[in-house]
């Protein structure tokens, strides 16, 4: 058993909707409007429970293969590994049409040294929310075929996959979507240099019930709900990196990348 105790940083309730800067707030802004709720929960070992399904608790681990030779390569993850994601997903879930649209890499030692890496996010989120799910629809495909996909039933996918194994900290850990209700998610605004995006920030309840793979490899991908436009399936899965207390103490930084994923059924 690899289950471990984590805290969590969840959103304090608060009154005025939340805010982030993406990048430096004008003068006298200040970077965000929110504070955290640190919440010390159980997290459970996914692997002690297999058959977790994407429709049900919103996230799934998966074998993959692939030919990407180097994630710092933007241009080769974009030729080489969006369409072997597409296949994934497409192959996972059945959708008719996947498009990959957007990818990031993980890495403290390359965080803040160039453009692409980023540190691993130590804050419960979920990526989209009802608005920007079919935004980000209209927004990559656009006029009358965007609103044609819209009527119909799509969801937001992240692949979530380590670029080295097994992971030895900072694991990404995730809520089971059947122990959470429509008022724990609340809107936030993501603002960018040149537009808004709108994620969720998650309010604590104690029946969260969250999950992790322990030491992922290289090998191993986890699907993760982000959106759905199907009310009756899971829609969305809180998620975040956590601080795993059987980290060696000389543990390699995790590295990872995670593609996303829009599927038209
Ligand atoms: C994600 C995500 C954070 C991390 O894949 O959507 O939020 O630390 N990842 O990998
Ligand atoms: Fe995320």
């Amino acid at each position: 058993m690899a289950d471990v105790e984590a805290t969590l940083n969840y959103l304090a309730p608060m009154d005025e909707r939340p805010y982030y800067y993406n990048h430096p707030p004008p003068k006298g802004t200040p970077w965000r409007n929110t504070h955290g709720d640190r919440r010390t929960v159980r997290v459970y070992d996914a692997r002690n429970t297999p058959g977790s399904s994407l429709d049900v608790e919103g996230f799934e681990l998966v074998r993959i293969e692939t030919k990407l030779e180097d994630a710092y390569d933007t241009d080769a993850v974009k030729a080489v590994y969006y369409p072997e994601m597409e296949a994934l997903v497409g192959g996972a879930t059945g959708a008719k049409r996947v498009l990959a649209f957007d990818h990031n890499v993980r890495n403290p030692k390359r965080a803040g040294k160039d453009d692409l890496s980023q540190n691993p996010v130590h804050f419960v989120h979920n990526d989209y929310t009802v608005a920007s799910g079919p935004q980000r629809v209209r927004d990559l495909v656009g006029g009358e075929e965007a609103e044609e996909l819209v009527a119909r039933r799509f969801a937001v996918i992240n692949v979530w996959r380590p670029l080295r194994g097994p992971v030895e900290e900072n694991p990404l850990a995730f809520c089971d979507a059947s122990t959470m209700r429509p008022e724990d998610f609340v809107a936030t605004d993501l603002r960018y240099a040149d537009r808004n995006g709108e994620i969720y920030s998650i309010l604590f309840r104690p029946e969260h019930r969250w999950h992790y793979y322990p030491a992922m490899r290289a090998d191993e991908a986890l699907l993760l709900k982000c959106y759905d436009s199907d009310p009756d399936r899971a829609s969305f899965t809180a998620h975040s990196a956590i601080e795993d207390p059987n980290s060696p103490p000389d543990a390699a930084p995790r590295e990872s990348i995670e593609v996303r994923t829009l599927a038209f059924f």
